[in-house]
């Protein structure tokens, strides 16, 4: 085991991790951040995304050591002052999701995508969103809340 400290969310934090542990069993099993979710465990649905230093990265084929000395941000983090970001409430306000086990990963790679491209075409969505994937198939719904939000990113509210 060794003793790592992981930038998530803005705040440092202590975790006894082995350095063959994926970033994902570190974020859900030793530090109870279980918004971000297990899917496929191969890096092939999205679920488990996450930001790193801005990239939308698949957590559970990242070696946590990966991940030392890089800004991790979760869906947990998101949020400011109780204060959803605009791509949580888009897809909140579009009814983006029924189950809600893709919801973490669509959300962080739309952020991703928006903050790169304010306006992006639904094609540039599409192409962006491709890699994840969700189940119940409410990617007509996921496309609107990212539009929606790049509207209200160009008020200013986008982070
Ligand atoms: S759980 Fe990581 S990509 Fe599916
Ligand atoms: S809402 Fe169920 S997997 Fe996407």
């Amino acid at each position: 085991m060794d003793n790592l400290v992981l930038s998530i969310n803005g705040r440092n934090q202590h975790v006894l991790a082995s350095a063959e542990e994926n970033l994902l069993t570190v974020l859900r099993d030793r530090l109870a951040l279980t918004g971000t979710k297990y899917g496929c465990g191969e890096g092939q649905c999205g679920a488990c995304t996450v930001l790193l230093d801005g990239r939308a990265t698949r957590s559970c084929i990242t070696p946590v050591t990966a991940a030392v000395s890089t800004k991790i941000i979760t869906i947990e983090g998101l949020e400011q002052n109780g204060v959803l970001s605009p791509v949580q409430q888009a897809f909140l306000d579009e009814g983006a999701f029924q189950c809600g086990y893709c919801t973490s990963g669509m959300i962080l790679s739309a952020t991703e995508l928006l903050r790169a491209t304010q306006h992006p075409t639904e094609e540039q969505i599409v192409k962006h969103m491709n890699g994840n994937i969700c189940r119940c198939g409410t990617y007509p719904r996921i496309v609107q809340a990212i539009k929606r939000a790049s509207q209200s990113a160009a008020k200013g509210g986008n982070r």
